[in-house]
């Protein structure tokens, strides 16, 4: 027979109740065996008075039967504490799951299993099974059912800014528990001869500044500081690449392997699967201009109007 967790809890509040009576009652005996002890004034009684102290422990049936007592209780009782904990739990994904099918997310969306697995390999515009898709922070879902074109450009899902805080909670609940579990985002040590070699033209500015604001822009912002549309929900914030004593201090190497493989616990997820070494190569080299003003006005002058 299953018990309901509620039922496990009343047992549970019984047996302690029950408990609790037997150490009253065992109590009182010992008070009672102090007394007659007192009366009694001397050691030798005292040394009667433990032998008999045990015996009414015993007939009071304590001792070490009601020790191990105690000992399954508290297990009992932790384990019902946990067991209500992960109901709360599933709960909230179950609470998701309802709105991931009032608010119309099935209507496109495969719930597990049967989508095309491998965002760059599925055709364009085709909704995937959310169970396949990469590694994701809750900032990044978050940030993504505000404005999902400002993260991923070329998405025809439509903005759900009506959920409310607690269904976007339960929502991006039930997709992390779609998905196996999996470790956040690691940059891979990158060597810094296999990053393409980008000339310093205006060709190259110009491809980058557009796969940037295509791919980049809507966290990182279009000056690069970070201020971009969704910018604000993330927590941390996207780095601001105008800040030119952090900039300095990175090597092109480690910039490039976070492009491609993302920051881990942070929304910001590698591009590898979308972007090609060149294009991440010259996305690297664009955001450089962001911590040189001057050179970047440079380009910027001599872009021609579009
Ligand atoms: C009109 C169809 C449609 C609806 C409705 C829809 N989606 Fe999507 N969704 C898509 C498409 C298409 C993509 C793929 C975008 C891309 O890869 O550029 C997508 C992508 C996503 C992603 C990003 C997956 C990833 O990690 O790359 C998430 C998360 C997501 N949808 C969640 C939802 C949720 C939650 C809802 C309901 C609140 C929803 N979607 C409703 C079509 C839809
Ligand atoms: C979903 C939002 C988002 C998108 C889209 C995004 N980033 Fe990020 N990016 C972040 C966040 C968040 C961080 C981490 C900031 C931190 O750790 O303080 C970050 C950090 C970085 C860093 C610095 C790593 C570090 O240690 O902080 C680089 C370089 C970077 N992003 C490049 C890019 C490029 C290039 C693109 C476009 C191809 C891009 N990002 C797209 C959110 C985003």
């Amino acid at each position: 027979m299953k018990l309901a967790p509620k039922q496990i809890l009343q047992a549970n509040l019984k047996s302690v109740a029950a408990m609790w009576h037997k150490m009253r009652l065992s109590w009182l005996g010992l008070t009672k065996v102090w007394e007659k002890a007192k009366l009694a004034k001397l050691g030798p009684v005292k040394v009667t008075s433990i032998v008999e102290t045990w015996q009414r422990v015993r007939m009071a049936n304590l001792g070490m039967p009601s020790l191990a007592f105690l000992c399954v209780a508290g297990l009992v009782v932790s384990l019902t504490l946990m067991l209500l904990g992960q109901r709360g739990d599933n709960s909230l994904k179950e609470q998701g799951r309802q709105v991931f099918v009032s608010s119309g997310c099935s209507n496109c969306h495969t719930v597990i299993g049967s989508g095309v697995a491998g965002s760059a390999k599925r055709p364009l515009g085709t909704p995937p099974d959310l169970a396949t898709t990469p590694y994701r922070t809750d900032d990044w879902y978050q940030a993504y059912l505000l404005k999902p074109q400002a993260i991923l450009p070329r998405s025809p899902m439509p903005s759900f800014t009506n959920l409310g805080d607690q269904s976007t909670k339960a929502v991006i609940a039930y997709i992390q528990s779609l998905k196996p579990k999996q470790s956040p985002a690691t940059p891979q040590p990158v060597n810094p001869g296999d990053i393409s070699q980008v000339s310093n033209d205006f060709a190259s500015y110009r491809t980058g500044k557009q796969l940037f604001q295509t791919y980049c822009q809507g966290c990182h912002g279009l000056l690069g500081n970070g201020a971009g549309p969704v910018g604000q929900v993330l927590s941390p914030e996207p780095r601001d690449f105008t800040d030119v004593a952090w900039m300095s201090r990175q090597t092109d190497a480690y910039l490039f392997s976070v492009i491609s493989d993302g920051k881990g616990n942070t929304a910001m997820s590698g591009l590898k699967d979308l972007l090609s070494p060149e294009e991440r190569a010259l996305l690297l080299h664009y955001i450089r201009y962001f911590s040189d003003p001057i050179a970047r006005q440079r380009m910027e002058q001599a872009l021609p109007a579009e």
